[in-house]
């Protein structure tokens, strides 16, 4: 048959409208355009202001220079080359508990193989291994059998969205500002995104009663919410919610009969000696909450932390609170992706068992993982003062996470330039910015923000040693900027 009369063409017009209105600011056209400026300066080296880009979009810490924690690599290289752990001088090329938890791991894995399929879930040893850390980090109880190894966090959230989303009519409580996968992925599923805005006035505070608020008049439009989505610490906004704040969010959800989908990702980066992190399954059960109670679904990543494994993609949730019956579809779902990828399920097991005090690798393990945390600590101060400093700007604390969202208070005649060019305030910002400096930030309107207020956000990633310049070059293109648009 003729293919053009057996079927439409494969069109714009013609593709799924959900993956048309699914938006990902990420990996947008900022950053598009300085994948194209960094071509221009390998073929014509001194032709820009610049002679690097400066990716502060997106968190990919080793993309930046950040260093791969050795103990993991150790680990890894042992599982995925076992041959190596019979050569004659391997005790002088590895660490001896590296050895040895990578024969632990292989005693682990059916067929000692990491280059075969696993469980659906994970292989059930790693799972173990996971579910006592988290029992260690709450001091309450974990299961093997809640456990759902990911590649990355990414992959679960889907999962999660696939699995309650039933038509446009269901709706997903999601903070605003969002780490913009959530609204990309309510968009592919066909849900509809509720927005609840946290307060810039308050240091990113969650206001429960704006929550209550935005539930009410989501269903007063017929729509049914199935979820609330909680970023802790916050991405791009980078809180770390009080223990009572989140005492309310669980009591809200129970009462509610929401689904906790607590986002846990940044659990390791926490900045500031006042906060700590608290993993939403440890505040429900420190209230007496158990399975019955609450629907709770708990995501973490190896992406992030001290450890920043993007590429190696690898994450877990934990699932708790739902029927039999349900579990039985979360594991068909998982099924049809087979497994997750076995490096990753490796790491995700030794981020949550990490080397202990007389290990081996226990001092040195210790001095990158602080030196690579503290250094984020410094980064983020410097970062933040410096973007307070900025004529127009202001700038919450990063109390965790790998993001500054400071505030642009633009002069009306910048506003004016952007809707000339037809763009967002900030867009023209962050654009003007990276072809003045080769700094790429991301426009906050890629995150959603109050309407009438500009955002960019920024990273705290790149290397000590460039973060003067940065600062340096900021302000001279800020300065530059107002002295264009000052009103
Ligand atoms: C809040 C948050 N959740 C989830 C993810 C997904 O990360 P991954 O899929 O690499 O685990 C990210 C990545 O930046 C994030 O910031």
């Amino acid at each position: 048959m003729d293919r053009a009369a057996a079927a439409p063409p494969v069109s714009i017009d013609t593709i799924n409208p959900k993956v048309l209105k699914c938006q990902y600011a990420v990996r947008g056209a900022i950053v598009s355009h300085a994948q194209r400026l960094q071509q221009e300066l390998q073929t014509s080296q001194g032709s820009l202001p610049f002679d690097e880009i400066l990716y502060c979009n997106i968190g990919n810490p080793q993309s930046l220079g950040q260093q791969p924690i050795t103990f993991f690599r150790e680990v890894l290289a042992l599982c995925d080359h076992p041959a190596l752990l019979g050569k004659s001088n391997i005790d002088a090329l590895f660490s001896k508990d590296a050895i040895g938890r990578a024969q632990k791991i292989l005693d682990l894995i059916p067929g000692r193989a990491t280059g075969a399929y696993s469980h659906s879930q994970g292989i059930k040893g790693l799972r173990d291994a996971i579910a006592a850390g988290i029992a260690i980090r709450d001091g309450f109880p974990a299961n093997a059998d809640d456990i759902f190894l990911t590649d990355g966090a990414s992959p679960g959230v889907h999962m999660m969205m696939q699995l309650l989303i039933r038509s446009e009519n269901d709706g997903i409580l999601c903070p605003i500002p969002q780490y913009p996968l959530y609204s990309a992925s309510i968009a592919l599923h066909g849900g509809s995104l509720v927005p609840y805005y946290l307060d810039e006035a308050t240091g990113w505070g969650l206001e429960i009663s704006d929550v209550k608020k935005q539930l009410e008049d989501a269903q007063s439009k017929g729509i049914t919410v199935r979820a609330l989505v909680v970023i802790n610490p916050g991405n791009p906004t980078g809180q770390v919610l009080a223990e009572e704040n989140q005492k309310k969010i669980v009591e809200f959800c129970k009462n509610e009969g929401l689904v906790l989908l607590a986002d846990e990702v940044y659990q390791e980066n926490v900045y500031v000696d006042n906060k700590k992190f608290n993993s939403f399954k440890k505040i429900a059960r420190s209230m007496g909450y158990g399975e019955e109670d609450l629907y709770l679904v708990s995501f973490q990543s190896i992406s992030k932390g001290y450890h920043g494994e993007c590429g190696k993609r690898g994450g877990y949730m934990e699932v708790t609170g739902f029927s039999a019956e349900v579990r039985e579809q979360f594991y068909k779902v998982a099924s049809v992706n087979l497994c997750s990828n076995i490096s990753g399920q490796i790491i995700a097991s030794l981020v949550m068992n990490p080397p202990k005090v007389g290990d081996e690798s226990y001092k040195s393990f210790i001095a990158e993982k602080n030196g690579i945390l503290s250094s984020l600590a410094r980064r983020a101060k410097a970062l933040e003062d410096a973007f307070n400093s900025l004529e127009g700007v202001t700038c919450n604390k990063a109390e965790g996470a790998m993001y500054l969202f400071p505030r642009l208070h633009l002069p009306q005649k910048a506003i004016d330039a952007a809707k000339a060019v037809i763009a967002a305030p900030d867009t023209l910002y962050a654009r003007r910015l990276l072809d003045a400096t080769g700094i790429v930030v991301v426009p906050g309107s890629g995150f959603g923000q109050v309407p009438g207020t500009w955002h960019v956000r920024c990273t705290i990633l790149p290397q000590e040693d460039k973060i003067p310049a940065i600062i340096s070059r900021l302000k001279a293109f800020h300065e530059a900027f107002m002295d264009e648009f000052r009103d």
